[in-house]
């Protein structure tokens, strides 16, 4: 009996393991269904087209190399075959770079790594220093890295306007804002949508770098301003790498919270990737009540005392904070200002040593969608602590409940 192998299905089946490996995705299910459908959209929109001898499905090229140059090519009425060869030999020379780079994070490869270095004034490095100093991916790298990572780093200035990233691109660059302020835009269905913006702090671009994925949104400037820029090899070499022994690290630990249960490993390593730690000595303020939020806490270590001030306008009450909760190993505080988007309801304190997993606000939003149903039940019940502890919630100076 003989098995007939359809059609291109070879050349469909290479190219789908040639993105794979250029973009190793985290989650390869994910990629399948979204590279496939792409694949399926671009054959329809060719067959609409009177194009349909051309379908990528049916000739198995490449959704994202050489099939798309050579229609890039052909948009441009360049049919010129050397040209078409070159254009091709530069895409493959990407791809080729893109392979080489998808190194092994474990193996060692400092020594043999060329190290970029960007001549920088004083006054140049003090203001890079002040710009990364809470940026939590740098966190938790020894003096050595963090000291090549600032080498490498060069300043943008950008307009207002200005496409500093643009969804699906390929991933050049890490972004730290010195000053300025940024729009976010995702696009969902084929439609633009705000997803936020950045207000002269922070940084974003490291999910196409960490991932080797297209860029995942547009970020346009809404102001003149400032970036720090990382450039992809020295990021993936130090930061990518730290992030690969952190996961060896928490994997066990990130495994048993009951908040990430609703997530699929793969997106539970992505929130090990983001996260940073932060110790804290006996007795020391963590967040503080009335402060604007930006930040949310896992508790890895130790524990936290959950305070809250007493409503000081009524002269009955105590002028004085009141513990409304502890948490310990495993147990999570902060989200509630992130979901309500108001000031901290509360403060937190160090109870002894504390160790605690940090994650940025932005990283929140992005990866803990999944884990709201858990947090809104748990908000549910801070409610009803704060009836039995101060009467009713009118008592309570905290309107942000
Ligand atoms: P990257 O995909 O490399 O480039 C676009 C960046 O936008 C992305 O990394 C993140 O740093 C940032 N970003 C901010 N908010 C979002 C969001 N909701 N979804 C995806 N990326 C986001």
């Amino acid at each position: 009996m003989s098995i007939e192998i359809p059609e291109g299905l070879t050349e469909l089946l290479q190219s789908f393991t040639l993105e794979v490996l250029r973009k190793q995705p985290a989650d390869l299910l994910e990629f399948a269904l979204q590279y496939f459908t792409q694949l399926k959209e671009r054959d329809l929109k060719r067959g609409a087209f009177g194009n349909d001898n051309n379908s990528a499905a049916r000739s198995g090229k490449a959704v994202n190399f050489v099939e798309e140059a050579m229609q890039i090519d052909s948009e441009n009425g360049e049919d010129d075959e050397e040209d078409d060869e070159e254009f091709v030999g530069n895409r493959l020379t990407d791809f080729f770079a893109l392979c080489a780079e998808a190194f092994n994070p474990d193996e060692d490869n400092d020594d043999k790594e060329p190290k970029i270095t960007h001549p920088k004034t004083d006054e140049q490095r003090q203001r890079l220093q002040e710009a990364c100093k809470d940026i939590l991916l740098f966190k938790n790298l020894e003096a050595e890295q963090m000291s090549q990572l600032l080498d490498a780093m060069f300043e943008k200035l950008v307009e207002a306007g200005e496409h500093i990233i643009d969804q699906d691109d390929d991933g050049d660059n890490f972004y730290v804002i010195e000053r300025g302020t940024f729009d976010i835009f995702v696009k969902v269905d084929g439609v633009e949508c705000s997803m936020g913006s950045y207000d002269n702090r922070g940084s974003f671009g490291e999910l196409a770098l960490m991932y080797n994925t297209g860029r995942a949104a547009t970020i346009v400037a809404t102001s003149a301003g400032a970036l720090w820029c990382l450039d992809r090899l020295t990021f993936r070499r130090i930061i990518v790498k730290n992030n690969a022994k952190r996961r060896k690290t928490y994997e066990a630990f990130i495994e048993t919270l009951p908040l990430l249960k609703s997530l699929e490993p793969s997106e539970r390593m992505k929130v090990v990737d983001v996260l940073s730690t932060k110790v804290y000595s006996s007795g020391e303020q963590i967040i503080s009540q009335g402060d604007t939020a930006d930040c949310f806490y896992i508790v890895e270590s130790g524990q936290v005392r959950i305070t809250m001030k007493r409503n000081q306008s009524k002269k009955d009450l105590e002028n004085g904070e009141v513990d409304i909760a502890k948490c310990s190993r495993g147990q999570y505080f902060g989200e509630l200002a992130l979901v309500t988007n108001k000031p901290r309801a509360a403060s937190a304190y160090a109870v002894d040593n504390v160790k605690c997993l940090v994650m940025d606000i932005k990283a929140f939003e992005r990866l803990l969608g999944p884990c709201m149903d858990i947090m809104k039940r748990n908000i549910a019940n801070y409610e009803e602590q704060l009836v039995t502890l101060f009467g009713s919630q009118t008592d309570t100076e905290d309107e942000n409940l």
